[in-house]
């Protein structure tokens, strides 16, 4: 190649990576830096608004605990909705011997009809064939859509946006057979039936497409004027993850009118975003027996205040719709919210919760995830139960399993048979 301009080839270049330099610039620093945590004092969880002790369980459910949810959600995850739409359930899928006879497979759609274009919740619900039911379970989103949790080829695949990938698995923001699978090591789904649990599992992006389109689609679209004032949005509307968490809710509607599930004996859990999700829909829903967190991170189980891997100012930018409006007033400004998340662990008691984190996860802040569940155990306490008090962390692969739970695994961000493992371990001491 016969180069004409090298001047002009070069500021192309330099033009480009100028781009690239000013758009990765554009995203907040993470830091990865113990010394560089900033001192922080972590929001009186024990102490009510008006100044009282909390020094009973009964004072805590009463005043305490409504007064933090109600922070969370003015200034975390947004206010949900509090009518809920009646929804109808169509089977449609029943297989009675899946798993070679060992499990009933079933898919049920959940949808509005009051609402025009309700959008489509399709739940996955595998039973155990052995036992007696009611059976206690697992119920959690998923990433991709139900076909890629199982290898099974009756399970349907999204027909909605689902995130684009390079492998062939997705199309065009399409789903494709290619895909189906692509999870099952996150679902350990022959594992749990034969420890005697069910599982319910639906597509996050069924309630709420997870992607910024101004609250346009998805579960939000049903409440068109929830929170929408003459001046625009409220910055207290609910994000995506309220939306998903809601959505987790109306799965337990669900599972609470189904006799197969023992609705008092359900736990919540998700990966990622998705444990996020599921600690939001353990704190707004107590029906959910018992509460799992899988490297949930920034706006999960980690405290913001550590500001360590992903920080506030970090994910409000990456992920705009996550949270409510209000949130952002809190980039580089941790100090200044009036929770941490601490308190968000402290809103499932006297439940049990489980925070589980991986060595290498370090965008997650392990330390961090570990200091809440840690500084949530005083809430525990007033209900006279064990909860995870050491000051220091567990050792790598030395789960801590009390009335609150605790890991961190070797390896990277993922759910894998190793983190079900626990699960199972930690249900059975809960749910048995
Ligand atoms: C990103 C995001 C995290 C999130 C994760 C996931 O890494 O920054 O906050 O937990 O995606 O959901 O996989």
């Amino acid at each position: 190649m016969i180069i004409q301009n090298p001047g002009r080839i070069s500021l192309i270049a330099a033009v480009i990576s100028l781009a690239f330099v000013m758009s990765e610039s554009d995203l907040p620093a993470a830091n990865y830096d113990e010394s560089k945590v900033p001192d922080y004092v972590l929001p009186e969880v024990l102490v009510t608004a008006a100044g009282a002790p909390v020094d009973s369980a009964g004072l805590w459910e009463k005043t305490r605990r409504p007064e933090i949810l109600k922070l969370f959600e003015n200034h975390v995850y947004g206010t949900q909705p509090g009518e809920i739409p009646v929804a109808a359930y169509e089977q449609i899928l029943h297989v009675a011997d899946a798993l070679d006879g060992r499990a009933t497979l079933r898919e049920i759609r959940i949808n509005f009809p009051e609402i025009n274009n309700s959008p489509e919740i399709f739940v996955l619900l595998w039973t155990p064939n052995k036992g007696q039911g009611p059976f206690p379970g697992f119920a959690g989103l998923n990433f991709n859509g139900n076909h890629t949790t199982h290898a099974d080829p009756r399970i349907r695949i999204p027909t909605g946006w689902v995130r684009s990938s390079n492998d062939g698995t997705v199309v065009n923001n399409r789903a494709t057979e290619a895909g189906r699978d692509s999870s099952a090591g996150r679902w350990p789904v022959e594992k749990i039936i034969d420890r005697g649990y069910a599982l319910a599992t639906a597509y996050c992006g069924d309630i709420d497409p997870d992607f910024h389109d101004g609250f346009k689609n998805g579960v939000h679209a049903m409440f068109p004027s929830f929170k929408t004032g003459a001046s625009g949005r409220d910055p207290e509307a609910w994000g995506t993850i309220a939306g998903w968490a809601w959505g987790l809710s109306r799965i337990m509607d669900l599972l609470d009118a189904d006799s197969a599930f023992d609705s008092e004996r359900i736990a919540v859990i998700g990966h990622s975003r998705l444990g996020k999700t599921s600690l939001w829909a353990g704190a707004t829903d107590t029906r959910f027996g018992l509460v799992i967190s899988n490297n949930s991170g920034c706006g999960g189980a980690a405290l913001s205040r550590r500001a360590f891997g992903e920080t506030v100012a970090r994910i409000n930018t990456s992920f705009p719709h996550w949270f409510c409006d209000r949130f952002k007033e809190y980039n580089d400004n941790e100090s200044a919210l009036p929770v941490d998340q601490h308190m968000l662990l402290a809103l499932m008691a006297p439940r049990p919760v489980y925070v589980a984190s991986a060595e290498d996860d370090r965008w997650a802040d392990p330390k961090g995830e570990f200091l809440a569940l840690r500084n949530a155990a005083g809430i525990y306490r007033l209900f006279e139960k064990d909860p995870v008090d050491s000051d220091s962390m567990p050792e790598i692969n030395q789960p801590v399993h009390k009335d609150t739970g605790y890991h961190i695994r070797s390896g990277k961000h993922d759910i894998n048979d190793y983190d079900w493992t626990q699960y199972l371990d930690f249900a059975d001491k809960h749910f048995r």
